[in-house]
């Protein structure tokens, strides 16, 4: 198993290009087996959660080809089983996205039960409901849910909670549904919206994303694209932090910076400096960091995916700030491994109580999810000494080569391949 060293104390500077965003390639990807032609996708990154979508899809009958212009060829879906597997959901739970577009293109679908992973217990059933309402069958069985209709039928279906991936299942299959639907209480993160507007150019009718609201009117097909993935703002702001406690000075090319008020408003509250320029945006790291209070919300609040980046600049800040987690339970798993680089964070339900002026130094460290991964990568920038972050492959699903993109910015910062873990 690879890992990844860093020796901290260096100040960032430089630029950095901001990649295709995960959160909307593998949707996307999903939304490509709605298509009667090929899709093509452009900026697509080199993630592990893009190759695992890629082999569901093989799995499913579709020609995949290309890697950062990535085709796929829906055309021989249908012929084989329609199945989500365990061992495909169980590593990456965006897997059950393709449930909607295979119910709504091909009649049925069969997707493995997520059940727990480790920042909770991530249920499905808004997924599951909102299709229901669209006249689907669903049986569960074995820990597998199938999923049948002939032809989805138009509907009105309000969700019970915010959720990005229910939203963009639902969305899918209403895109193809006999009639109209209306989707109330619905995500409005811009990848959902980036969804819509990739089902629109492919021929649907879907309006109000980005809203509370979303309203569809159902097409009888839908063809292929070429579509341009967005930049990932969660990327994005991992790097923002990294300028910040490096005291850096750098200029990312190609931020989403109009998805990204509530990190840059909450950075500027600290004491980081933002400035737009032609070519990107600059991020510069103050003197001394203020103390900020965070609570995660679905967009356009805070995004719970930045949560562990935000909280290790919490811990270098001039005080105590206070970090809310609202949309996952479980999802301070950084914390311990925070506090034996030299954090100081107590967790109170789902609130942690960060004091600042926090003294890192280098140790070894397990990465336990995506972004508790990140965490650990950019104490380690700041850490004194070497620290080892180990299982980095949760870190490969959601952020490509990170070494190779911090280290022309100045950080001392390596990956070893294969190393016993
Ligand atoms: C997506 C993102 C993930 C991000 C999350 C929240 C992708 C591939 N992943 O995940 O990076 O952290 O949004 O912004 O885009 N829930 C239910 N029932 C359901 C569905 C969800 O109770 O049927 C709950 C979840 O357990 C969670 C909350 O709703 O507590 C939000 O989850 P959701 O928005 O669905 O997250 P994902 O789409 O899985």
């Amino acid at each position: 198993m690879d890992k990844i060293i860093v020796e901290g104390g260096s100040r960032l500077s430089g630029r950095v290009r901001v990649n295709g965003a995960k959160n909307a390639a593998l949707p996307i990807q999903c939304a490509a087996l709605l298509g009667d032609t090929p899709t093509t996708l452009r900026h697509v990154p080199l993630l592990s959660d893009v190759h695992t979508m890629n082999s569901l899809l093989v799995g499913l009958g579709c020609a995949v080809s290309g890697e950062r212009s990535l085709t796929i060829d829906p055309r021989k879906v249908g012929e084989g089983p329609l199945e989500a597997s365990y061992e495909l959901v169980k590593t990456m739970r965006a897997s059950v996205t393709v449930m909607g577009p295979l119910l709504a293109r091909y009649g049925r679908a069969r997707i493995s039960l997520p059940g727990g992973c480790a920042i909770g217990a991530r249920p499905i059933d808004q997924h599951l409901r909102g299709l229901e309402a669209l006249g689907a069958e669903i049986a569960l069985s074995h820990g597998y849910v199938d999923v049948s209709a002939k032809r989805l039928r138009g509907a009105t279906f309000v969700f019970d909670l915010v959720t990005v991936g229910g939203t963009q299942n639902v969305m899918m299959a209403a895109a193809l549904a006999r009639g109209g639907s209306r989707l109330e209480n619905v995500a409005s993160e811009p990848e959902v919206q980036e969804l819509a507007l990739v089902l629109n150019k492919m021929g649907a009718r879907i309006h109000g994303a980005g809203t509370s609201v979303i309203e569809i009117e159902g097409v009888d097909t839908l063809s292929g694209i070429d579509h341009a993935i967005l930049p990932d703002r969660i990327e994005a702001g991992t790097f923002m932090v990294a300028a910040a406690i490096t005291g850096g000075d750098v200029l990312l090319e190609h931020a989403p910076v109009d998805h990204m008020h509530a990190v840059i408003t909450k950075m500027e509250e600290a004491g980081v400096i933002f400035e737009v320029e032609p070519e990107g945006l600059r991020v510069r790291g103050p003197a001394r960091l203020r103390p900020v209070d965070v609570t995660t919300k679905p967009h356009p609040g805070f995004p719970t995916d930045m949560q562990a980046q935000m909280m290790v600049l919490a811990t270098l800040a001039d005080g105590q700030s206070l970090i809310t987690e609202t949309i996952f339970e479980n999802r301070f798993m950084h914390v311990p491994e925070l506090c034996r680089l030299g954090a100081d964070i107590q967790v109170h339900g789902n609130a942690a109580v960060v004091r600042g002026r926090a003294t890192y130094t280098g140790t070894t460290v397990m990465a336990t999810d995506l972004r508790a991964s990140a965490s650990l990568i950019l104490a380690g920038l700041v850490a004194q000494g070497r620290t080892e972050i180990r299982r980095v492959y949760h870190l490969d699903r959601g952020y490509e080569a990170i070494e190779a993109r911090l280290a022309p910015l100045g950080a001392k910062i390596e990956r070893i391949h294969g190393a016993a873990s």
